[in-house]
């Protein structure tokens, strides 16, 4: 009987030194410490043993369930470590390794034409005014002097809600009432970006949505002359020191004497090429002294105060800049356009 523990004990140290991973380790216990273990039941029966053999039965049983147990706690020291070892081997980080490129993003091509036109007019100590592109048909049209019915409305082809004289704006002017109506009578210098809408063919040169900056002056004493002196600096700031402009008469309902502004042709230098049509000049804004009428709807007196306004649109400018031959790009989300950027 003692011989059979003998051969237990040698049997599961063998066995314990075949057992290489957490599962064959688990085997081995259930095998030979476990409830049902030949080693337990040994122990287990003792008390059917005859009273002469119980005590060196008893102390040998022992002896070899405290050899398994120690010899268990070893193996799994043992099979822990490599464990750890295999892991740190397989699963190891060379931190020297290059890492993965992150996909860079970027603005907009629009984004970054319009933050260039808004630093240019902060120098100018012109400050951003916002004003809501869903607009009352009175802001967009009636107060800047364009009534109902009149044939002046037909210039914007307008997008109309199904909500009563509510609109999408066709143009960034109706924001310089809400402007003046907040400033009056403090004199005011801001600039009005955002998105305009309108309901028209889209072409190459014409979107449906696309972005104006206004600009809007008004004080006491401010004439044409510094309108034309602001508009130049600002073509010489935005295309180069020897920027030329011309000014050419014009028609707009809110402003009296209204003009066009037009750049000389940086492709051409002047001397005529397909960017310009040939005519050495690219149109970039409309502009003039606010219309009295206009002035009156903002809350100024007329007799005392007076202002220019612009109104410019930067995709056309970023088209001109950049050589873009379609506006369409601008909408499109083509990321070969927008990567260019
Ligand atoms: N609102 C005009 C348009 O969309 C552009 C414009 C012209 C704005 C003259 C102005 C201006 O402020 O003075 O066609």
């Amino acid at each position: 009987m003692l011989e059979q523990l003998d051969t237990l004990e040698q049997e599961a140290l063998a066995a314990l030194a075949q057992a290489n991973d957490p599962g064959a380790l688990a085997a081995w216990k259930q095998t030979y410490l476990g409830r049902s273990a030949s080693l337990s039941t040994f122990l287990g029966d003792l008390g059917k043993l005859p009273a002469a053999e119980r005590p060196l039965a008893g102390k040998r049983g022992n002896e070899v369930k405290r050899t398994l147990e120690a010899a268990y706690a070893a193996g799994e020291e043992r099979i822990n470590a490599a464990v750890l070892n295999h892991a740190l081997q397989s699963e190891a980080l060379d931190v020297t390794l290059p890492g993965r490129p992150l996909r860079r993003g970027r603005l907009h091509p629009s984004t970054l034409i319009l933050r260039r036109i808004y630093a240019i007019w902060a120098e100018m100590g012109f400050q951003i005014y916002r004003s809501p592109n869903v607009e009352l048909d009175d802001y967009n049209f009636t107060l800047l002097n364009i009534p109902p019915h009149h044939p002046a409305r037909d210039m914007w082809d307008t997008f109309y809600t199904t909500e009563e004289g509510v609109l999408l704006r066709t143009h960034t002017s109706p924001g310089q009432i809400h402007a003046m109506r907040e400033f009056a009578p403090a004199p005011l210098r801001v600039i009005l970006p955002g998105m305009c809408f309108r309901y028209e063919q889209i072409t190459a040169r014409s979107e449906i949505q696309f972005h104006q900056v206004e600009g809007l002056a008004v004080g006491p004493g401010i004439t044409f002359a510094n309108l034309k002196a602001t508009l130049a600096d600002f073509a010489r700031r935005m295309f180069g020191e020897g920027a030329r402009t011309q000014f050419r008469a014009d028609h707009f309902p809110f402003t009296e004497p209204s003009m066009e502004v037009d750049v000389e042709c940086f492709v051409c230098g002047g001397k005529g090429c397909p960017v310009c049509k040939f005519s050495g000049w690219l149109e970039i804004l409309g502009s003039g002294m606010v219309h009295p009428t206009v002035l009156r709807n903002g809350g100024y007196d007329p007799k005392v105060f007076s202002g220019f306004a612009f109104g410019m649109g930067p995709e056309r400018i970023a088209m001109l800049r950049h050589g873009i031959e379609d506006i369409r790009y601008f909408w499109g989300n083509d990321l070969r356009f927008l990567e260019q950027f």
